[in-house]
């Protein structure tokens, strides 16, 4: 008896380690897209995600105020920028396999578990990349402290899943798309050639994800004929706290269907 979707994302979350667990989530994303590939599609089923998904001990969780600042441009500010994209890249597999797990109760076609497991397959991907800049420099993921404040949009959004795809991938994912090629800069500058073409990596990815949101979105908008836009203001003025900051990525952000209208009025400019 082949085991759930619903169980392999629970299996994942309450995996510790970061290595351990993206090998599942792998692993898992393979054995659901090849049973779909052959027109066999193993049950969605049902099962009891834990709350929070479990994490190694290391690294020490803080919050971001006492997370210390380093200087992007040393060699330390580097090692530190490529822990904190590691830590993103860890709580993202998360996200996904949550938001699988999570709203069983919503109707989807079949097609929105595969978005989610190809994103969670493409973060575990990204975390290992991270990791293996960091070894490559003498460190490792765990060694520095990291944001705890990370799984607050996903408890937030537990029961509201248009909540969840407005404020995860379409607010927070996108905001990588803003930030990304300055940070490529800053690894480009210093030489660091597989740090950059690990980040080109994850910033070519990412667009999907930002896609996957807008598209479940409007298909759930559609569903409820409610207008996409004034329900992502008001869900992201609910969820998210503070406006958005730009400069925005208005190039890749339309082409994940993200249109300025979204997002505009709800920068501190916007609002006013
Ligand atoms: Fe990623
Ligand atoms: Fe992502």
């Amino acid at each position: 008896m082949s085991r759930s979707l619903a169980e392999m994302a629970t299996e994942v979350l309450i995996t510790a380690d970061g290595r351990e667990k993206t090998r599942l989530s792998r692993a898992h994303a393979v054995t659901w897209l090849a049973a779909r590939a052959e027109g066999r599609p193993l049950p969605v089923g049902r099962a009891a995600p834990p709350q929070r998904p479990a994490r190694p001990e290391q690294p020490e969780l803080l919050s971001p105020r006492d997370v210390p600042k380093r200087k992007p441009g040393s060699p330390a500010g580097r090692i530190a920028l490529l822990h904190a994209v590691a830590h993103i890249e860890l709580n993202a597999v998360d996200l996904h396999w949550d938001i699988i797990a999570r709203f069983i109760d919503t109707d989807f076609p079949p097609g929105f578990y595969d978005d989610w497991v190809r994103a969670a397959d493409d973060e575990s991907k990204h975390f290992n990349l991270m990791c293996d800049c960091l070894e490559a420099e003498g460190s490792f993921y765990g060694a520095l402290p990291a944001h705890a404040g990370m799984w607050r949009a996903a408890e937030d959004t537990a029961g509201d899943i248009l909540g969840r795809l407005a404020v995860v991938p379409m607010v927070l994912e996108a905001r990588g798309l803003d930030v990304t090629p300055g940070m490529i800069e800053i690894f480009r500058k210093a030489g660091a050639t597989r740090a950059v073409e690990a980040l080109e990596v994850i910033y070519s990815e990412e667009v999907a994800h930002v896609a996957y949101g807008s598209k479940w979105f409007h298909f759930l908008c559609g569903r409820h004929n409610l207008d996409p836009k004034d329900v992502f203001h008001e869900l992201v003025t609910k969820y998210f706290k503070g406006p958005l900051k730009p400069p925005f990525n208005e190039e890749k952000r339309a082409e994940a269907g993200l249109p300025p209208d979204f997002y505009w009025p709800l920068t501190a400019e916007g609002a006013a």
